[in-house]
């Protein structure tokens, strides 16, 4: 287990869920059908996408984005966390730890990015129709996407190399169901404040900024909503703004919570609690919050399967 220095730990244990013994087997099921869930309706939204030309539009590459960055995500710690439910060895190696982090962050950071985005074109179709296709060009939309990817990357990149500098010892144990910055820096041994300081910075950056620019922009269209409309589209909009919001919310929320204004006294029982929020079921909540609610994906769905009937 440990290395001949006497510092190296060559694999750490993932504790997992405080689940107790009885009831492993009802959560992996719940865990599973999570999981199951998040992979169909991303993967619906992304192949629709793919294959409706009607569906070729700013909003719905930007959404297929999305639904690609929620199952990539969700597949970085659930088939993992799935796996340790069934095993009786919960241990993930040193670097498969790393590896676990640069994707939860290059993904988790895409989705936060991608939503500002998606918040920004609603904003603009809403308050600026006429405008709408001078202002989100296609050019536009890719580099859009191509700037996600490269914050994404670059904010992962860094944690990692903060990461890789620390040394650990003889605690290789996270309470934890994947391998999350703080639950790490609590193990490691060497000096931690350049870490936790540049994960309260940064994470001030790519989180509690994207949160507000996304306040900001449904504000404006509900006033500008409010100015014009009929009560039954102003119903509508509500609905719809609504929605996205709690999802909204319910991702930036735990992560701010977690990593920004974490306290002492906070329990491990909680904290896994709060992470399954973002990781799990936001994943999951937003094809259905934010598409597959929707006419459009639909009227695409029939296109695509009627078609393929004709086709045949
Ligand atoms: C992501 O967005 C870009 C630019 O809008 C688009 O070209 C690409 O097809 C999208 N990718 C996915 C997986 O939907």
């Amino acid at each position: 287990m440990i290395m001949d220095n006497q510092s190296v730990i060559s694999h750490f244990l993932l504790l997992g869920l405080p689940i107790p013994q009885e009831h492993q087997h009802l959560f992996y099921a719940l865990f599973l059908a999570i999981y199951l869930t998040t992979i169909l309706g991303n993967l619906i939204i992304i192949i629709l996408t793919l294959l409706d030309s009607h569906l070729h539009t700013p909003m719905y590459l930007f959404l297929s984005n999305l639904s690609f960055s929620d199952l990539c995500f969700s597949s970085v710690t659930m088939p993992k966390l799935l796996q340790n439910m069934e095993s009786q060895d919960p241990s993930i190696a040193y670097a498969g730890c790393l590896t676990q982090m640069y994707f939860l962050l290059v993904f988790g950071n895409m989705e936060s990015f991608l939503l500002v985005v998606m918040a920004y074109d609603r904003y603009v179709a809403i308050c600026f129709p006429l405008h709408y296709t001078s202002k989100i060009s296609p050019k536009l939309c890719v580099l859009l996407v191509v700037l996600c990817w490269m914050m994404a990357t670059f904010h992962a990149l860094l944690h990692i190399l903060l990461m890789a500098r620390l040394s650990f010892c003889e605690d290789n144990v996270i309470p934890h169901f994947f391998c999350d910055i703080s639950a790490l820096l609590k193990l490691a041994c060497s000096d931690t404040h350049i870490n936790e300081l540049m994960t309260f910075i940064m994470g001030g950056l790519v989180i509690v900024i994207p949160f507000l620019l996304i306040i900001v922009s449904y504000v404006q269209i509900v006033c500008s909503i409010l100015k014009v409309s009929s009560t039954r589209v102003i119903h509508k909009v509500f609905s719809t703004c609504g929605s996205h919001l709690s999802v909204v919310s319910l991702f930036y929320g735990t992560i701010i919570g977690l990593y920004l204004c974490s306290s002492a006294n906070n329990s491990t029982a909680k904290e896994t609690a709060m992470a399954m929020m973002y990781t799990v079921v936001t994943p999951m909540l937003n094809p259905f919050i934010y598409s597959l609610r929707n006419g459009d994906m639909k009227e695409a769905l029939i296109r695509v399967i009627y078609k393929k009937k004709i086709s045949l």
